[in-house]
């Protein structure tokens, strides 16, 4: 069969690849600890599944308009001016079917071919493809000596004549590194100096921990406003993956260019969505409050048994809820005679002997690694250390 050559240019998603063959090996009755997961364990909270009820007996089920009703875009622009200190106007929003279909409708209309857009390592498994989909190359720089964040010097190293944008993702997925706000300013302002769009992936932002004060670029000035795309979306914040409801804060032209896009591909997100998601943003905050605080407990106790098994390095993330231990520690060492050389030697080996699934690092750029999720329950969280330290302590 002959397909496209653009469909050849990008691999499916490893993280679904994984969520895959686990549900796999659970129907035919192994039973394994899933986290590889990237979705938060809890349910979406009854005040927004009530607003997605009252939608449908009011028969709000028809079209709508192709960028979001009025209503939401409306929640949005005052979500960014309460919580980012961003003032954007409806005209400036585009709501899609989850915020991986924002990115991809926003590397779809500003990136040409063999245009290069800086995407620090490890990245979220989508931007790279979303990149390579638009004809662009990704110009990968690695983190992980930097504390998991792209210093300036770096960014300014690899800028060249081609680079129209670079990929800002804090929180994090992998890792749950989270940029300062001095970090923010020096970047921002090393992206305008060059005439850089700066994406900023914020999907994580109210996931965060210890205090910490996550910063948008587009609110530290208008110059930066006006190059910024701001992503974020309900999935996270809310447990809303699957009502797919994402969004960009952008320039007119931009937003009027992805809705143009929008309405020749997907047309408008799910209208029973929108109004759900009107809810998430104007009703009350507490479940947020309540699964922070969860997920945080169980940062704290993985975090701290990851980091005191012998051979792993854990970063300690400030948001999200991943954690990115370093495992090279133990490559060269084997399995009843099976060698672990790679993040899928090693995350193959956690799922047959350990019964735990994780996402190898490669398929985030980072074959040093594994991401795990700790959105599971804490009963699950503790069985799976267990049976990793036992794993590891019977490393040849
Ligand atoms: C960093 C990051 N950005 C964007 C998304 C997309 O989220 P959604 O399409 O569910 O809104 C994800 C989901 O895993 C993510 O981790």
């Amino acid at each position: 069969m002959k397909l496209s050559e653009r469909i050849g240019l990008i691999k499916p998603s490893a993280t679904l690849a994984v969520s895959t063959k686990c549900k796999q090996l659970n129907a035919q009755g192994i039973r394994i600890i899933n986290l590889s997961a990237g979705e938060p364990d809890f349910d979406t909270p009854e005040n927004i599944k009530q607003a997605a009820i009252e939608a449908i007996n009011n028969g709000f089920t028809k079209y709508t308009a192709v960028g979001g009703i009025d209503a939401l875009k409306e929640a949005i622009v005052k979500k960014f001016r309460q919580d980012n200190n961003i003032e954007y106007g409806k005209e400036n929003i585009c709501v899609s079917d989850g915020a991986k279909h924002t990115l991809f409708n926003l590397f779809q209309v500003l990136l040409d071919k063999g245009d290069e857009v800086i995407l620090p390592a490890p990245y979220w498994v989508s931007y790279e493809a979303g990149i390579r989909y638009a004809g662009a190359n990704p110009i990968i720089v690695p983190t992980a000596p930097t504390g998991y964040k792209i210093l300036p010097e770096a960014l300014e190293e690899k800028i060249t004549s081609r680079t129209k944008m670079v990929v800002l993702n804090s929180p994090s997925n992998p890792v749950g590194s989270a940029y300062s706000k001095a970090e923010i300013e020096k970047l921002t302002e090393c992206a305008l100096k060059h005439n850089l769009f700066i994406v900023s992936d914020e999907i994580y932002e109210k996931i965060v921990y210890d205090g910490f004060k996550p910063v948008s670029p587009a609110s530290l000035s208008d110059e930066a406003k006006r190059k910024t795309l701001t992503v974020n979306g309900v999935s996270k914040t809310y447990s809303m993956t699957g009502w797919r409801i994402g969004w960009v804060g952008a320039d007119s032209e931009i937003v009027k260019a992805m809705t143009k896009l929008q309405s020749q591909s997907t047309s408008n997100p799910c209208s029973i969505a929108q109004a759900a998601a009107v809810e998430a943003l104007n009703g009350s905050q507490k479940s947020v409050e309540i699964m922070v605080d969860a997920f945080k407990e169980r940062r704290d106790y993985f975090y701290n048994e990851l980091k005191n098994i012998k051979g792993i390095n854990c970063f300690k993330p400030n948001g999200a809820f991943y954690l990115f231990p370093d495992i090279s520690g133990l490559y060269g060492r084997r399995f009843n005679g099976r060698k672990i050389s790679s993040s899928i030697d090693f995350a193959n080996l956690l799922i047959d002997e350990a019964k735990v699934a994780s996402v190898p690092g490669i398929g985030f750029g980072d074959d040093n690694s594994l991401r795990f999720s700790y959105a599971a329950s804490m009963e699950d969280i503790k069985e799976a250390v267990e049976s990793i330290k036992s794993v590891v302590s019977q490393l040849e």
